[in-house]
């Protein structure tokens, strides 16, 4: 049977009150070859294959001009001892001065893409623009997702990816604050096994719980269900 129930949550009105949102640096060159760099929130990877992510930007901004004519940018992701010099990008126009210099970043070319990677951030994902939507305020840039440089620090020693080295910052827009990356909690795909009707008792359990490094996490997780969160 569908259960209906009443509405009892009070309207906040149509606002963009998701959350969270990332912290993400958006490196992009300019016609003169300038590079410049830009903090954004409104972003989020949508798509597997190709991999692809967008990211939404008001028209006003220099970067906005730069990846219209280079059709090309990069999302660096700065770790939380990185914050002042993130907070900064996206307080001041490249515009009006030279972002790289003032905050001592170092600009790396691409070899893919005609944008700049942040060699400071752990992780860098190079983009070759797909697709431009306008939708008012802003314009969506999906871009194809075409190689992912990460610091050797923010990997652990299979190579894999680890959240926890990379120390990303979280925006929490509605607040506009920061916040840090949270505590682990679960493997994608295993406590909500509890909740499958006449599932078994969840397997890997309790190797789950004595696992301590990631890696052991996703060694134990791969013998209970597999989901991909996309
Ligand atoms: C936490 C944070 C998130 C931001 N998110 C966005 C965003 O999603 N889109 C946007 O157009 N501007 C965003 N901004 C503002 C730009 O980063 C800022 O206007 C920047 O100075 C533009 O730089 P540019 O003119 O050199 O491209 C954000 C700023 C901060 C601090």
């Amino acid at each position: 049977m569908n259960r209906q129930a009443r509405q009892t949550k009070r309207s906040l009105g149509a606002k963009t009150l998701a959350l969270p949102a990332p912290v993400w640096v958006i490196g992009s060159y300019g016609p003169d070859g300038r590079p410049d760099l830009m903090v954004v929130s409104w972003g989020g990877i949508c798509c597997s294959s190709p991999p692809c992510l967008a990211v939404s930007l008001r028209t006003t901004r220099l970067t906005h001009a730069n990846i219209m004519a280079s059709r090309a940018f990069t999302v660096n992701i700065p770790s939380l001892r990185q914050l002042a010099e993130t907070d900064y990008l996206g307080m001041v126009s490249g515009r009006d001065l030279d972002k790289f210099r003032a905050t001592g970043l170092t600009a790396v070319k691409s070899e893919l893409v005609c944008a700049p990677l942040v060699r400071e951030f752990p992780l860098s994902l190079e983009c070759r623009l797909v697709q431009s939507i306008d939708l008012g305020s802003h314009t969506q840039f999906i871009g194809e997702i075409v190689d992912v440089k990460a610091d050797e620090k923010a990997l652990d020693s299979t190579g894999s990816l680890i959240a926890g080295k990379v120390d990303p910052l979280i925006a929490i827009p509605a607040e506009r604050a920061y916040y840090a990356l949270g505590s682990y909690l679960e493997q994608v795909g295993s406590v909500g096994l509890t909740l499958m009707e006449g599932a078994p008792p969840e397997q890997g359990a309790d190797r789950r719980n004595e696992a301590t490094t990631p890696a052991d996490r996703r060694e134990a997780s791969a013998t209970g269900n597999r989901v991909n969160p996309g």
